[in-house]
This record gives C-alpha cells, structure tokens and sequence, in this order.
C-alpha cells in the first residue's frame, strides 16, 4: 500500500500544521510504503524568489526530518530530483478537460484574492496528479482544501485509461475527519496568513512572547474563571493529558492564578513537546550534508519507480 504527500517548501511551521496534518501523516510511516516530497515545482506557482525557495526547500527538509521523518522507513525527496514528472504531467495535459481545471476551487480563491492567473496556477492540478500517479500511490493524506486536486486526479487517470487500459492506479484521499481545527492567538483558525500563529521551532523568549499575546477574557484574577471557551485551555488540550487537564480546570475555578499562569504553563508544555525534535533539527543545521544525502537517497528511490512507470506511458502513448 502506497500512501504518498507532497509539502509545499514555505515558511515556519505552527502548531495547526502539525496537529492538523504533520502528525496524521507520519502515522503511516513504518505501516505503509510511504513516500513524501517537497514540492518545489509547485512552490513556483506562488514563489518567485530563487535564493527563498532553495532555503525554503531545505529549511522544510531541515524540520520535517526533526519531526519524524525516519528516512529508513520512508522514501524522501524533492520533488524537481525526479523530472519524469514533468514528462507526464505533458502527457496527462492532452487527457485534462479544460472545464476540469476552470473548476478548481483553489485556483479560483487564489485569482480572487488578487493573485495574478498564471498557467503554472492553472495546471497545478495536472502536475500534481502526475506527482500521484507516476509512483502508483494508493492513497493521499491531505487537508480538507486539497481533496479537490486527488478528485481532478481520479478523472485525469480514468480519462487515461479509458483511452488506453488499466495503466494507472486510481488513487483515494485521506482526511483525518477528527482532526479539529487549531485556533490561534485569536481564537480564529491558525494560519500564517492571519498572523496569529505559535511557530512550532521558535525560542523560548519567541514562545513566551507568541502565548503571552493569546486573546483571553479580561476576569480578574482572584475570580473564577471559565476554561471551556477559553483559547489558552483549547491549546492547553492538545498537549495535556486529562489528569493535567482535570487539575488545569480546577486552577482556572479557585481564582487563586491569571491567565498569565495558565499561559506560563502551556509554554512549558510547548516547549517540552518539541524539545526531542529541537535536537535534532539542531543536529541537521549543522549536519546539512547529511540532509541532502538523505534527499538524494530518497530520490534514487523514486526515480527507480518513476522510471519503470514512464516506459509503460510512453510505450502505451506512442512516444518512441
Ligand atoms: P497556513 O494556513 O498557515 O498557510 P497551510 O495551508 O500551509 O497553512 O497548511 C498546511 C497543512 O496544515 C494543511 O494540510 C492544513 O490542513 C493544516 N493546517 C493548517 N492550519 C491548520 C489549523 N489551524 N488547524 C488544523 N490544521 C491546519
Ligand atoms: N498541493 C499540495 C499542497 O499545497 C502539495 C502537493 C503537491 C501534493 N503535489 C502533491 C500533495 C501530491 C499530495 C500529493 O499542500
């Protein structure tokens, strides 16, 4: 069983990317075959600043090995390392209906938003069907917004094999439907785009900074004060067991503490969480050969799928 994921190479992560995607996904590593790549070509749809994405590539390589990425028992790579991609992502062009594209939901928000259309936006959707197709993927975890784009693959791969047998796998998504959303400092969903995110890799004088700014109610202190709509005790849930949530709740009701001391105790417990992959990902900023060993390895392994899949293609398609 294959399950395969690309990540986009942008920016700091924070804790809604982990606990709404980053950790479903390495759930399948050791359990299935899975492969997972940074998708650089993709980047460039939005990216258009060289030295960025080369840092960017490598910073996202740097952390999601820190989080558990275990190159031992998942293939990993960069996306551009492996360019039969875009071989197929040409041919696969010829079999995509126009109005399959004009009715992606991503690209329309994006050209709503005031992005400039470019057709590199426009066939996202193509490349990233080639991305799941070459390497026969089974399944594809991904966030509610990208369910679309694993759809407009499955029309894409059975428009292919109407055309010419059963030469590709039909793949399915994979949405974690208990994953609820991560609010921010606001109490809105966390995102980098509103603002109000808590980075998973900043430093303790970040962190404190970053929860002291989490919007509460404005009880006093000495009064008791309410947990179950409280943004600092929703965080507090993702990384407290329910002993320690249990006692958190009676700290909130006693109106013997602040929110600042609730905020106190859910920087410690950030900070504790991440400790394990702050080492390493310490060990790979100074390591980064390793890191781009780690890649290239990852990409041989890909290649040799990709290879095998493509001379099926071209011979079925009729490019000599
Ligand atoms: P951002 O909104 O910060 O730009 P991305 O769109 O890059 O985040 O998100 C990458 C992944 O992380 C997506 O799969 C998405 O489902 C997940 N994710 C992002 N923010 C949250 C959140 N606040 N709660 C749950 N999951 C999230
Ligand atoms: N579009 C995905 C995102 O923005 C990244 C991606 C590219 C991807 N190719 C993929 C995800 C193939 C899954 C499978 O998050």
């Amino acid at each position: 069983m294959r399950v395969l994921t690309g990540i986009q190479p942008s920016g700091a992560l924070h804790l809604g990317n982990y606990f709404g995607s980053i950790k479903q996904m390495l759930e399948f590593q050791g359990k299935s075959d899975l492969f997972i790549f940074i998708a650089n070509y993709h980047a460039l749809t939005s990216l258009k600043n060289g030295d960025m994405l080369k840092k960017n590539t490598i910073d996202v390589a740097i952390n999601f090995l820190s989080l558990g990425i275990d190159p031992n028992l998942s293939t990993f790579w960069v996306q551009s390392d492996v360019k039969e991609v875009l071989e197929l992502y040409w041919i696969l062009s010829s079999y995509t209906p126009m109005g399959l594209l004009e009715r992606a939901h991503s690209y329309k928000d994006k050209v709503a938003k005031g992005i400039m259309a470019n057709h590199g936006l426009f066939s996202y959707p193509v490349l990233m069907a080639a991305d799941i197709l070459i390497y026969d993927s089974n399944i594809v975890p991904v966030g509610k917004d990208q369910i679309q784009h694993v759809e407009i693959t499955r029309d894409i791969a059975i428009k292919f094999n109407n055309a010419n047998g059963q030469i590709l796998t039909i793949p399915e998504f994979k949405t974690d439907e208990n994953v609820a959303t991560v609010p921010g400092l606001d109490g809105a969903k966390m995102s980098k785009s509103y603002g109000n995110t808590i980075n998973i890799f900043s430093t303790l004088k970040e962190l404190k900074k970053q929860t002291g700014k989490i919007i509460t109610d404005s009880t006093p202190l000495e009064e008791p004060k309410e947990w179950e709509n409280c943004n600092v005790y929703k965080l507090c849930e993702l990384f407290m067991n329910e002993n320690e949530l249990l006692n958190l709740q009676d700290r909130y009701k006693s109106g013997k503490e602040g929110y600042g001391h609730f905020k106190a105790s859910l920087k410690e417990k950030i900070w504790d969480y991440f400790e394990p992959a702050r080492e390493k990902r310490e060990y790979y900023l100074n390591h980064k050969d390793e890191v781009l060993d780690i890649l290239n390895d990852g990409a041989k392994k890909a290649r040799k799928v990709a290879v095998a899949k493509m001379e099926i293609i071209r011979e079925k398609v009729g490019i000599l």
